[in-house]
């Protein structure tokens, strides 16, 4: 009997390891022959630690299971679904917060063994790269253009055409970055894939070394990720043993090396050309672009720089083919985006979705609106410098330009969600201080500005010449949008100017003339 209990962050902190623990015992002391397996999790959050087995019709699950279910769960007769338990969530496929979503890049994610690379390729893993030695690297770069791949980090450039510009770029040493320094609020997407299914992320690593002629791979991870740190390490080694990485990649006679490079918590390393710097040893500071990493990057060398869900969508566009990534989606912004659901929510977790559903489809059918039970007041979608929206904008269509069309961003898919309660002024200086915080300095818009944004709103906030603050603080952050050099200093301003537009009751709410 194979039992499944998740090996990932969100899962081992509600106490999954516990639970492994005790389930071992219990089946040992009812003589029952199990094969504990530790899955990644299918980032249905709000069912963690979220069991499985593995019956003769498919795998079932239980969740939330705590320590004291365990037993119990012996009792209902775990081994053939314990269907009177009142955690029997029944098939795991049949979850409808499962069964809705598009699973593509993350198909496999929580069904495998994560560092097992028998079961990667038992689930089709590897069959992308298998092709990929077979194409010239224009075909590569070819088939991940006519994927309409676009980054998912935030930015939402053509990967193909990023790709295609470090092909043609001159350089003795070409090199594939990989962004895990996935510093957004609310944002797991990377981590997930990291903790869950490296091997993913290996394979589309290798696949664009092999498409740009890049024989070196660095994985920039954040250190607050000490577990997909941990997994990964062991991933490489053993992709290495299995011939997928070094010097003859599946015996192409072709090369691909990686390593892992840990950040030190800086959210600005997230930036692409800080994050050079700091990989090249020095301060994470911004660098103008142009050149842009793709001419001089790494050492002054042509490199791709994506984000970990950018590349971990090639595996599958190679094998299933770039047409089929490509009917996901709507015009410009094709295939799947994992949507991570966090904040007031009843249900927390990740939703991946084709391009064209709803912000209103992600809070209320997913989220099953908030835990407080009461209204949802603000969502901020796309981290730290994503705009506000108001529940009157959650008909939006998720798509990259139905959200710019309303000032807002996607970004990264990551959605926080708050209730009645929260003041949105405070939210406003919020972010300014995080800039305060957070910036490298480099320029005088965000560096002076989002000091003097924070004193303004507390300015505001205490009723001291409201209306003139008011138009101070939007005259400010027209600055520091113009003016920056960076999304830093460049966006802070979104989740501001959104915050004042559409609550403005909130700037107005201490005594003092208006
Ligand atoms: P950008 O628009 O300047 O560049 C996007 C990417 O395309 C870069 O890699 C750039 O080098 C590349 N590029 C642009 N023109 C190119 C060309 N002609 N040929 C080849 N490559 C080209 O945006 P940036 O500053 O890199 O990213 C800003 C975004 O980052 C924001 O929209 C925000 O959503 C996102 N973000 C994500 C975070 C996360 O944790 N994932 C955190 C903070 C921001
Ligand atoms: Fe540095 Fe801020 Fe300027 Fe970006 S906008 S370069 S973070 S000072």
């Amino acid at each position: 009997l194979r039992v499944f209990v998740p090996y990932e962050t969100t899962a081992l902190s509600l106490g999954a390891d516990d639970v492994a623990t005790l389930i071992q015992r219990e089946a040992e002391a009812r003589g029952l022959d199990i094969e504990l397996v530790r899955n990644g999790s299918r980032g249905l959050f709000f069912l963690e630690p979220l069991v499985e087995v593995e019956t003769g019709s498919g795998r079932y699950a239980f969740g939330p299971v705590e320590p004291a279910d365990v037993a119990s769960l012996f009792e209902a007769g775990l081994e053939l679904g314990a269907a009177g338990h009142p955690l029997a969530l029944g098939p795991t496929e049949e979850i409808p917060w499962l069964k809705r979503q598009q699973r593509v890049t993350f198909a496999r994610i929580g069904v495998t063994d994560p560092v097992s690379v028998e079961d990667y390729r038992d689930h089709g893993g590897f069959a992308g790269l298998e092709k990929a030695v077979t194409c010239t690297r224009q075909q590569l770069v070819d088939m991940v253009k006519a994927s309409g791949l676009r980054g998912r980090g935030g930015a939402a450039f053509p990967t193909g055409i990023k790709w295609q510009t470090v092909l043609d770029a001159q350089g003795k040493q070409k090199y594939i970055v990989c962004n895990a320094d996935e510093g957004d609020s609310g944002t797991f997407a990377d981590r997930l894939v990291m903790e869950s299914d490296p091997y993913m992320l290996i394979e589309g690593m290798v696949i664009a070394g092999l498409a740009v002629g890049a024989t070196q791979g660095y994985i920039y991870l954040r250190e607050e990720y000490p577990l997909a740190d941990e997994l990964l390490a062991l991933a490489i080694e053993r992709a290495r043993a299995a011939g997928y990485l070094g010097d003859n990649i599946l015996g192409s006679g072709q090369r691909f090396e990686l390593e892992v490079r840990l950040g030190a918590g800086a959210y600005i390393c997230g930036e692409e050309t800080s994050l050079l710097e700091s990989l090249e040893g020095k301060r994470g500071l911004v660098r103008a672009k142009p050149p842009l990493p793709a001419i001089e990057g790494l050492f002054g060398m042509p490199t791709v720089v994506n984000n970990v869900l950018s590349l971990a969508a090639v595996p599958s566009i190679l094998s299933e083919g770039p047409e089929h990534y490509a009917s996901f989606g709507i015009d410009r912004s094709k295939g799947t985006l994992p949507f991570q659901l966090a904040g007031n929510l009843t249900r927390g977790g990740l939703v991946e979705l084709a391009f064209g559903h709803t912000l209103r489809e992600l809070i209320e059918d997913f989220g099953g609106g908030t835990a407080s039970g009461r209204p949802v007041r603000a969502v901020q979608v796309g981290g730290p410098l994503g705009a506000y929206l108001s529940p009157e904008q959650f008909d939006t269509l998720l798509d990259y330009e139905a959200f710019s069309a309303i000032g807002a961003v996607l970004g990264h898919g990551g959605v926080v969600v708050f209730d009645d309660s929260v003041d949105m002024a405070e939210q406003a200086r919020f972010s300014m201080a995080f800039c305060v915080e957070e910036s490298c300095g480099k320029c005088t818009p965000c560096r002076i500005g989002a000091v003097r944004g924070v004193e303004v709103i507390d300015r505001i906030m205490q009723g001291e010449n409201r209306d003139a603050n008011l138009a101070l603080l939007d005259d400010l952050c027209d600055t520091m949008m113009q003016g920056s050099l960076c999304a830093m200093g460049g966006m802070t301003p979104f989740p501001v100017k959104s915050a004042m537009t559409l609550f403005p009751e909130d700037f107005h709410r201490q005594g003092g003339e208006d």
